[in-house]
This record gives C-alpha cells, sequence and structure tokens, in this order.
C-alpha cells in the first residue's frame, strides 16, 4: 500500500478519534454513529452509508476497480443529485454530466470547457433534497472526477497511483459540510483588512514613474483603492527577487511613497529562479549552496525555462528549503512590500511538451507524517503550488510576526486556503467570462477558498467600456476586487472609457467600501469556520424549494449569487443580454439594497421561492437584502487605512411575520493588520430586533473586546416599519429619541459607548 500521509489534512484532524458502535452481520462490517451508519459488503466490498433513518446517503455502484497502480471508486448517482466543488473548474455550477482532470496546468485564455485547470481541489459537495455530504480524495496525483459522463447513473472518481484515502463528509446542511471540511483541511487565515479593498494591477507597470502615475490618478480622481501590484517587469530580467534599477531608480522610495498614499504594494514573486550561475545572483546562488533545488533522475539540478530563461526550482517539500525560500524575502518585506503574488507554480514551464515538469523529476519529501523519503514528480505536481504558497507564508510570519501576511498564488491542492488567497488565472475580456466568474468563485468558495477573485475587466484581451463597467459592478461583491490584464492589452484603469464611466464604477466600488464592516465580518467568519464570503443560494437556503433542489440551477437564479447570508446580489443570467429578465428569490422577504423597497409579495400567500423581473441597465445592478438582516456599513473611506469619520451606519430590515418577527446582524472588526485580535483587541457586538405588542424592539449589544470602536454614535435606518416615536433606554430610563423618515426607511441616532443600547419604536 501507498504511504498513508497527507499534505491536505492537518495533523489534529487525522489523529481525532471518535467513539462508534460496530456493525456486523453475516453480510456486512461496519460501524455506526449518532448520525450514520456504515456498512462494507463482506463480499464484494462496496460501501453503503445510511442516516438514523436508514435513507441512503451514499452508496458504492459497483466494486472499487484496482489496476494496478491506478484506482477507480463507483458511486451510485440518484437522477436529482447535484455535486459541486472542484475549486475552480469551469463550466455550470454544477458538476452533474461533466468530467473533470485533476493535473495543475497553466491554462492561458482558458475557455469555458478547458481543463485541467490551474488547481488540484479534490474536493466536491453532493447534494440532494436538501442532504448535503462531501467527499475529499486526498490523493495528489493526477486524478478524475467523472459525474456522470461516462455512465448515466453512476459517478467515480480516481487517481493514476497513490493511496486509496477518501473521506467522506456528512451535512446533512451545505454549510456542515464546508465547516467539516475546513476542520479537516484548515481554515483560511484572517487577512489583513486592505486586502478586502479595490486593487489595481496590470502585466505590468513600468517603469516606476507609471506606477506612481497610477496611484496619484486613483487619489487625485478619489477612486477608492487599497493595492497596486507589481508584476514581473519590475525585475532585472525578470529574475526573482532582483530590482530592473534602470526602470526603477528608486525603487524603495517607490515603495514609499505608495505607502504613504494608503497604497499597499504587492510584487510578484515567481518560484523558478533565474540558472544564473557565477553573477552573484543570491537566490541561485544560496540555493545552490543550500541544495534547495529539485534534480533530475541522474543528479542533476532540473532546469527547464519559464519567465528568466533558464531556470531552477525550488524543492518546496521540504522545510528547510521553505525556510530558505522564506528568507529572500528580507528585503522586500522589509523595505515595507505589503503582499507577494506567487504566479507560474503549477509550475508552469515554457520548453516542455507537458508544459511542466517531467514526472520522473526527482522531489525529495521531509515532512511530519511522512517518512523521509524521494517522491517524483507525478506524485508531487498537484501539491507543489501549495507547498510554494506556503513557504511564502510562512516565510513572512517568520520575518514579521506580528503582521498578517497576505499571499496570492495561482497553483494549488486542498488545505491551500491556509497560506494564501487565489484567483481564477488567465481569464478573457469578455461577457461569457465576466458571467463565468460566479459559478467559479461558488464553486472555489464551497471548496475551501474564501479569499478568491477574477482578474477584473478579463486577463486576455480589451474589455469595452460598458464590460468594464459591469465587471467593476460585479466585483465590488466578490471576495476579492483586483483589476488586472496582460501585457500588450488596451489600458483598463477605473477611468478608461471617460468620466462617465468611471463613475459608475466609483459609486459601485464605493459602495464596497461602505459595507467594509459587513465584509470584514464575514472575512473573520471565514477564518473561524471556512465558511466562504460569496455563496450559492442553496448554501443560506436550502430548503427554498418545495423538493428542497439547490435554486442556483434554476435558470432564473443562475447569474445570482449570495456575498454572506444578507446581500444577494443579481446580475442578468447572461451579461450582454438587453431584455427584462426573471430574478428567482429564496422567499419574498426581501428588500431593494439601492431603494430600501419591500420586494412585492405576491398576490397568493405563497411559500418557496418568487420571481421578480429585472432590467439590465448600465449603470445598476439589483441587488438584495434579506429581511430579517442587520446590515453594519461605515461612512466612505478612500482606503481601508483612513479611519472613518461618523457613525457607524446600521440598516435593519425588519422583515416578514408579524408579531415575532426578528432580524439580526453582527459586527467584527480589529488593527486589520496585527496580530494583536488573538490577544483580545478586537471589538465584537451583536444586533438584534424583535416586533413584540406591536413595538419593536432594537438591541444594539455591547462590544466585546478591547478594541475601540472608531465611531462615538450609531446611525439606524429602520426598513419595514412605521414608527412615529422611539426611546432609548438609558440607565433604566426611557429618553426620547427623534425619528426622522426617507421614502422607504425611519433614521435615527444614539450614543453608543460600547455598553449595548436598547431602543424601542412604537
Ligand atoms: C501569468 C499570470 O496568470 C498573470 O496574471 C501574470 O500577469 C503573468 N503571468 C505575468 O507575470
Amino acid at each position: 500500500m501507498p504511504e498513508d500521509a497527507s499534505w491536505a489534512v492537518l495533523s489534529g484532524a487525522r489523529q481525532s478519534r471518535v467513539g462508534v458502535a460496530p456493525v456486523a452481520t453475516d453480510a456486512v462490517v461496519g460501524f455506526a454513529t449518532r448520525s450514520l451508519r456504515v456498512e462494507i459488503d463482506r463480499g464484494t466490498l462496496e460501501l453503503t452509508i445510511r442516516d438514523a433513518q436508514g435513507n441512503v446517503v451514499q452508496q458504492d455502484a459497483r466494486p472499487i476497480a484496482f489496476d494496478g497502480r491506478t484506482f477507480r471508486i463507483w458511486k451510485k448517482m440518484p437522477l436529482d443529485e447535484h455535486y459541486f466543488g472542484l475549486g475552480d473548474k469551469t463550466g455550470p455550477l454544477d458538476r452533474r454530466n461533466e468530467a473533470f482532470t485533476l493535473w495543475n496546468t497553466d491554462a492561458y485564455r482558458y475557455q469555458e470547457s478547458t481543463d485541467p485547470l490551474y488547481k488540484s481541489i479534490p474536493f466536491f459537495m453532493t447534494y440532494r433534497s436538501g442532504v448535503a455530504a462531501g467527499i475529499l480524495l486526498d490523493n495528489t496525483w493526477r486524478s478524475s472526477f467523472d459525474f456522470g459522463k461516462q455512465v448515466r447513473d453512476t459517478y467515480s472518481f480516481g487517481a493514476e497511483d497513490g493511496p486509496l484515502d477518501y473521506y467522506f463528509l456528512y451535512g446533512p446542511s451545505p454549510k456542515q459540510v464546508v465547516e467539516a471540511y475546513v476542520w479537516l483541511t484548515g481554515t483560511p487565515p484572517l487577512p489583513p483588512l486592505w486586502t478586502l479593498g479595490y486593487q489595481q494591477s496590470r502585466y505590468s507597470y513600468y517603469p516606476q514613474a507609471r506606477v506612481l502615475e497610477v496611484a496619484d490618478r486613483l487619489r487625485a480622481d478619489h477612486f477608492p483603492a487599497d493595492a497596486i501590484y507589481l508584476d514581473i517587469d519590475y525585475q532585472q530580467d525578470n529574475r526573482p527577487f532582483t530590482v530592473n534599477t534602470a526602470l526603477f531608480p528608486d525603487f524603495s522610495g517607490m515603495i514609499a511613497k505608495l505607502t504613504a498614499e494608503n497604497l499597499h504594494a504587492v510584487a510578484i514573486t515567481d518560484l523558478h529562479i533565474a540558472n544564473y550561475p557565477g553573477h552573484g545572483y543570491a537566490p541561485y546562488d544560496s540555493g545552490m549552496a543550500a541544495d534547495a533545488f529539485v534534480k533530475n533522475p541522474d543528479g542533476s539540478v532540473y532546469a527547464g525555462k519559464v519567465w528568466p530563461g533558464s531556470s531552477v526550482f525550488p524543492e518546496f517539500t521540504r522545510a528547510r528549503t521553505r525556510a530558505w525560500w522564506g528568507g529572500l524575502y528580507r528585503e522586500f518585506y522589509g523595505m515595507g512590500i505589503a503582499g507577494f503574488w506567487n504566479d507560474m507554480n503549477e509550475p508552469s514551464i515554457f520548453d516542455s511538451p507537458t508544459l511542466t515538469m517531467p514526472i520522473d523529476v526527482v522531489h525529495r519529501i521531509e515532512e511530519p507524517g511522512f517518512q523521509t523519503r524521494t517522491a517524483t514528480h507525478a506524485e508531487i505536481h498537484n501539491v507543489y503550488g501549495m507547498e510554494n504558497s506556503r513557504a511564502t507564508f510562512d516565510g513572512l510570519l517568520a520575518l514579521k510576526p506580528d503582521l498578517r501576511p497576505f499571499v496570492l498564488t495561482r497553483a494549488t491542492y486542498a488545505g491551500g486556503q491556509r497560506y494564501a488567497a487565489t484567483w481564477t488565472g488567465d481569464n478573457s475580456s469578455t461577457w461569457n467570462h465576466l458571467r463565468m466568474t460566479t459559478p467559479m468563485l461558488k464553486n472555489l468558495g464551497l471548496s475551501g477558498f474564501a479569499f478568491a477573485g477574477a482578474d477584473v475587466g478579463g486577463y486576455a484581451g480589451t474589455p469595452a467600456p460598458e464590460l468594464l463597467t459591469k465587471w467593476f459592478e460585479i466585483a465590488a461583491f466578490q471576495p476579492i476586487d483586483r483589476d488586472h490584464t496582460e501585457k500588450g492589452s488596451g489600458d483598463q484603469e477605473p477611468w478608461v472609457g471617460g468620466p462617465e464611466q468611471e463613475a459608475i464604477r466609483r459609486h459601485f466600488v464605493e459602495t464596497r467600501y461602505e459595507l467594509m464592516p459587513y465584509l470584514y465580518t464575514l472575512a473573520e467568519e471565514a477564518s473561524r469556520t471556512g465558511v466562504p464570503l460569496e455563496r450559492p443560494l442553496f448554501f443560506e437556503f436550502p430548503d427554498a424549494a418545495a423538493d428542497h433542489h439547490p435554486l442556483d440551477v434554476d435558470p432564473a437564479a443562475s447569474g445570482e449569487f449570495l456575498l454572506g447570508p444578507d446581500l444577494l446580489i443579481a446580475p442578468p443570467p447572461f451579461l450582454e443580454e438587453v431584455e427584462a429578465y426573471p430574478v428567482e428569490l429564496p422567499s419574498a422577504d426581501w428588500y431593494d439594497f439601492w431603494t430600501g423597497e419591500r420586494v412585492a409579495r405576491p398576490a397568493a400567500a405563497q411559500v418557496g421561492p418568487v420571481v421578480v423581473t429585472a432590467r439590465p441597465e448600465a449603470a445598476t445592478l439589483p441587488i438584495f437584502v434579506r429581511g430579517g438582516s442587520i446590515v453594519p456599513m461605515q461612512p466612505l473611506v478612500e482606503s481601508t487605512n483612513e479611519t472613518p469619520q461618523g457613525p457607524l451606519d446600521l440598516r435593519v430590515y425588519v422583515g416578514d411575520g408579524g408579531e415575532g418577527r426578528s432580524c439580526e446582524g453582527s459586527l467584527y472588526l480589529d488593527d486589520g493588520k496585527t496580530m494583536a485580535y488573538r490577544q483580545g483587541a478586537f471589538l465584537r457586538a451583536g444586533f438584534t430586533c424583535l416586533v413584540a405588542d406591536g413595538v419593536l424592539r432594537i438591541h444594539i449589544g455591547a462590544h466585546e473586546g478591547s478594541y475601540p470602536a472608531w465611531w462615538k454614535e450609531i446611525h439606524g435606518e429602520v426598513y419595514g416599519w412605521s414608527a412615529t416615536s422611539a426611546t432609548v433606554v438609558v440607565d433604566g430610563r426611557s429618553e426620547p429619541v427623534p425619528l426622522s423618515r426617507s421614502s422607504q426607511a425611519i433614521h435615527f441616532t444614539v450614543d453608543d459607548n460600547g455598553k449595548g443600547v436598547d431602543l424601542e419604536l412604537r
């Protein structure tokens, strides 16, 4: 048997134990837990998993196929089961009737049916009639997943070699499956706040004056922004960890200037080290001295051609090599570069017929849980990018232990969310690619990657101004919001296309910044539970339809996504269409985010989804807020480094249901940068409302934690409630609160000293 060890699963999870009751009959052997009964057929070794009521949750369709080293598992595929996950594979959200290969691949200009792509995340969710389960095939070799493409009523997965090691995760809710998956493979770290701001990139901004010009223009135009990226052209001859001093005569001065403008610099640092002996190129010299590079079967160092020309490749599967790699960041990180970008780490190699390393290249594994041994590239390929991002993350942490690192990686494996955020690689500037961002980011989120984005505006090609604008609108509600494009394409900054287009784009990015308290609260939740920021509808509303099917597969909902539990973003399913289109909502209990108007009730008392009509317009994007939510917002800032001036805004959407209706929300805040939150320097507060005896009671919770609020007052906007008077209870006494009215809301302002506030609106 191959070695039983894992790059994905945390050792704590691997070693945890739970009591089970043995099951043994003449026909089967297995065990029962509180919720499941697991049986293996003594004759065929087929596996059946049932819930406590005896319903089959998952069942092998035929015996496991072994063919020398390859294996394949076959599962019965009910007609009404749906499949999600596998990272950002393209195509429909539901993987049913599709098949995929997991082999990390540089897929420049990928299209909707391109496979494989950059990442290998061998995790998927099954979902049937409201019951979700998950499977992680923890095998790093080339693997494949077939959801009924080959055989109509059977899905299957297998790998060409390596351990047959798979995990079954029972929900029954989709959220529980993701939480279980993240319990197994690790949470994403709490990101620095600035990474949730707008990020400006292109391949490449150079020379130095151009970088500063873009920065100055963002500020001059009052376009909120938090980051500027330096792609490969800042380097000398594309050699990682160097600077082209002819193009960047004062590189550290430029970083300081950006920092002073509240723009965080993110530098690309590709993993390929130029094969450049005898020139004092420290990454090569120190790497050779440390025996840090992967080797050919004959023991010579493997070299392949990438951006710098002939290059050598670090052995990221050894702790000592990762520590050496991490040390390479000392100068850049010390200079104040805030984040680092690990690209090309599939690894991409230009002069190889497979566009990557030959599979017989030899890696060395030194890793707790593994035997210290060598492994071929066939085994390591799919984890190579993840281990690259791990080396970067751990290295940055070692250099500045009190600062939260930010790493962006292109290639990764299951568990890679522990080290880096990711993006969907080299997409194209087309309406269809903008549409594809929704299923890709939803599936990435279900696969553990809460922090992900797609190049805004598209990487390959030049978007028409209207396409770029719509992309800005939608991306303002995606977890990572980064504008990026390839070399040689037209300009793609927010102002391209004229002031009218820029004004629309600015409005949406400003809305993102106003929603920053909500966004950051979601980010913090993700760092504890793995629950993604961008969510499919069925994730929050598994029971919306009478038959409990996932709403997202309905044509009228296929363009929609949720940002957290409360905001539903509803672009048209096909973005270039000009006709009015249907928007399917999980219930009628929603408000228009922009106007505050309540979604019109259907004539008959209807439970289940409702369909409303929206019109595609260049300057608008339909967004709905869940009745029963309280959404925290803030006054506008142009960078997350700025302290908002004014009150905290709480938008209270009272929602449906008469007496007893309630609403809730929460807020998390800290310094956005350091690890001080681990010592209690955070602020957490919960908000609730309740309708009782015709009175709306709003409770603003006391602040937990030692981090001070930036506000002294709270400005409340209450939707879905009419009141003529309000009181606030202070030290047991009721005092009147002035109310004002806008077309849909009642407004009030109260002091918030952190000890909690109780209001009554009648
Ligand atoms: C490929 C990456 O996907 C792209 O984003 C980047 O601009 C180029 N490499 C150049 O570094």
